[in-house]
């Protein structure tokens, strides 16, 4: 294998220096004469080329067409051109047994501004990491879809049944299936909301707002919602220990975590769910306990994935809670993971550092 150049970056008191073979990226040199000087190992193994082609013509050992078929040297034009040009921006081309690598390039100067191109130096990624992202987006739309779709399904449905049949049906058939309706109305906001907090958490666009948040008062602001909905009381706990710092926290998006994760410590566990709230050395702790069959240890990381639900499937879920709950305590600060509860069950336990009224 051909040594690649090695690049020397000077800083204040240390010389580092990186050898081209080390970068994970393919790495290709030509001069100014477009003859390949240098070429590192990851080119070689995405190219399928061989430490030989040092020293021969560029197009001829590296044939890139685009998708068009079009020569990509060619129209790359690199010694020719606005003088001011600087690089080539990522595309996607072809080699000729059809691999696809994704290509940029950048012309070196000298002088740096509007001198002759002395060196092309050519980047290559491969693309099967973008393709299995466009397929993990394909994957989405069509979970989307279906999520969508069997709610408005039963709209659609009883509600053309009602109004071609409206006479035939009691007061009574009539009110279950508006009720139906109803709830796979509220199904469908439910979703649509969620994929817009998923897409904010995506994009990094999620705002936190702080103020001062009493968060075991909010806990018992959710216990309190869900017994005023019809549940027993004495199904849940809380537990404070000791003395909590003052939180500089989102008070909305703490009520939405302690919600989501309330609410499936009583859909996919069982018995009594304790919240527990303790001081952590910058922040606060909290931990929502149930006594259910818990998550499996090789499950852990799973079931904070988009659209991953166990038995959930099951229980009605669409598998984003965990998702969004994970975006808003990461966006505290915080992290978020589970285990099994003392006393068998899952544990779901996320730590926030107690924030400033400035901290973003
Ligand atoms: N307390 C728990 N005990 C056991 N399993 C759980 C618990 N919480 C979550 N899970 C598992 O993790 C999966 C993902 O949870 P998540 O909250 O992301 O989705 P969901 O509750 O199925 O749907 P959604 O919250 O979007 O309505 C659940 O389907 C369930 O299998
Ligand atoms: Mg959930």
């Amino acid at each position: 294998m051909v040594r690649g150049e090695q690049t020397h970056r000077r800083s204040a008191d240390a010389v580092c220096s990186i050898d081209v073979d080390d970068l994970p990226e393919g790495v290709i040199v030509a001069d100014a004469r477009g003859r390949v000087v240098a070429v590192n190992r990851a080119a070689c193994r995405l190219t399928g080329v061989d430490d030989d082609v040092v020293g021969k013509h560029f197009p001829d050992v590296l044939p890139f067409r685009d998708d068009d078929g079009r020569d990509w040297w060619k129209w790359l034009d690199a010694y020719g051109g606005l003088r001011i040009r600087s690089r080539q921006p990522e595309c996607s081309l072809y080699l000729p047994g059809g691999h696809e690598l994704l290509v940029a390039a950048r012309f070196v100067r000298r002088p740096a501004r509007g001198g002759d191109v002395v060196r092309v130096v050519v980047t290559l990624r491969d693309a099967a990491a973008r393709a299995r992202l466009e397929r993990s987006r394909a994957d989405l739309v069509s979970t989307v879809a279906h999520e969508l779709r069997s709610p408005l399904t039963s709209v659609k449905g009883f509600t053309a049944t009602l109004l071609a049949k409206w006479d035939r049906f009691t007061d009574d058939q009539k009110r279950v299936m508006l009720e139906t309706v109803n709830a796979d109305a509220d199904r469908v906001t439910r979703l649509i909301t969620e994929l817009l907090d998923v897409s904010r958490i995506e994009s990094g666009r999620l705002q936190i707002h702080r103020q001062v948040v009493d968060v075991p008062a909010r806990a018992r602001k959710i216990i309190e919602g869900r017994v005023a909905a019809g549940e027993p009381e004495e199904r849940f706990r809380l537990q404070v220990d000791g003395e909590l710092p003052e939180m500089w926290l989102d008070q909305d998006k703490i009520d939405q975590i302690l919600g989501n994760l309330l609410e499936n410590a009583v859909r996919h566990g069982r018995g009594t769910v304790t919240i527990v709230v303790e001081p952590v050395e910058w922040g606060v702790a909290v931990s929502v306990r149930d006594q259910g069959e818990g998550v499996a240890p090789e499950l852990a990381s799973r079931v904070f994935r988009q659209f991953w639900r166990g038995n959930g499937r099951r229980r009605g879920g669409t598998g984003l809670g965990l998702f969004i709950v994970k975006g808003l305590v990461e966006a505290h600060g915080g992290t978020i993971s589970v285990q099994r509860a003392p006393g068998g069950g899952a544990e779901f336990r996320f730590t926030m550092p107690a924030g400033t009224p400035d901290f973003g």
